[in-house]
């Protein structure tokens, strides 16, 4: 049977409250990239790298999924092929939305990381500088989170998915941020529908065979709705 696979933004995530990158106002607005998401801002500030991810880490264990992350979970459930969730997103609502087996390229917020022996453990809600790593000791803790410049996360297995996908879609980013941004063009080497579901077309709206546009709240439920090929509102 057909395999789905989804990438999604920060766009499915907005309407649970959590802050878009590159919308009006957005993070990166507020904050410089080279400041706060990358290794040599780590390394030249660590505090305010850490007050950076706090910020967004209590911000995020508050939210709630919406209708976009459970209507994703319930195609997950009720599609006969395999449904695939590849997420840019570091918040942790696809899972609490119902969906299984998510890929997280960029990381998680809820995740810390050793910069000296790369022992991963459950982030603390707040993280401090120098914070000793529990396997070595190193105080040397960071968020498991993907800055730029790093190698994101589970590329193989994700272009894997993508060789094998008969529908693609992206859902609520910008597409401006490789690798994610390409993924289109290789479901599409692979024949694959592709779908984009946004706010705004995004920069890669050209190479979708459909464009979808208004709040994921609205068009992800209608869309999944479609795809279980049920009727109604
Ligand atoms: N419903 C659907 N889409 C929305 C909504 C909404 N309610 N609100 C905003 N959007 C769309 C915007 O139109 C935009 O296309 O979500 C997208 C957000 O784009 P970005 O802010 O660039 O977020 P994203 O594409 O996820 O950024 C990719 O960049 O900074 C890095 O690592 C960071 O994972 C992030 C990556
Ligand atoms: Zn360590």
């Amino acid at each position: 049977m057909e395999k789905i696979v989804i990438l999604t933004g920060a766009g499915i995530s907005a309407e649970s409250g959590l802050g878009t990158f590159r919308d009006e106002g957005g993070l990166w607005a507020q904050h410089r990239i080279e400041d706060v998401a990358t290794p040599e801002g780590f390394a030249r500030n660590p505090a305010l790298v850490h007050r950076f991810y706090n910020a967004r880490r209590v911000q995020a264990a508050k939210a709630q999924p919406n209708a976009a992350h459970k209507a994703l979970a319930r195609l997950q459930k009720d599609w006969p092929g395999e449904v695939v969730i590849v997420t840019q997103n570091v918040d942790g609502l696809h899972e609490a939305g119902g969906a299984e087996n998510v890929i997280h390229m960029h990381g998680v917020l809820a995740g810390a990381l050793c910069a000296t022996c790369g022992h991963r453990w459950p982030s603390p809600p707040e993280m401090e500088v120098g914070e000793p790593c529990p396997a070595c000791r190193s105080p040397t803790a960071r968020p498991d989170v993907v800055w730029f410049g790093e190698m994101p996360y589970q590329m193989d297995e994700i272009y894997d998915h993508l060789a094998g996908a008969a529908l693609f879609a992206a859902i609520g980013t910008s597409g401006q941020v490789y690798p994610a941004a390409a993924f289109v063009h290789e479901a599409q080497a692979a024949g694959a529908r592709t779908v984009e579901l946004n706010l705004a077309p995004s920069a890669g709206v050209s190479s979708f065979d459909e464009t979808r546009l208004g709040p994921a709240t609205g068009t992800v439920p209608r869309w999944v709705e479609e795809l279980l090929g049920e009727r109604g509102g």
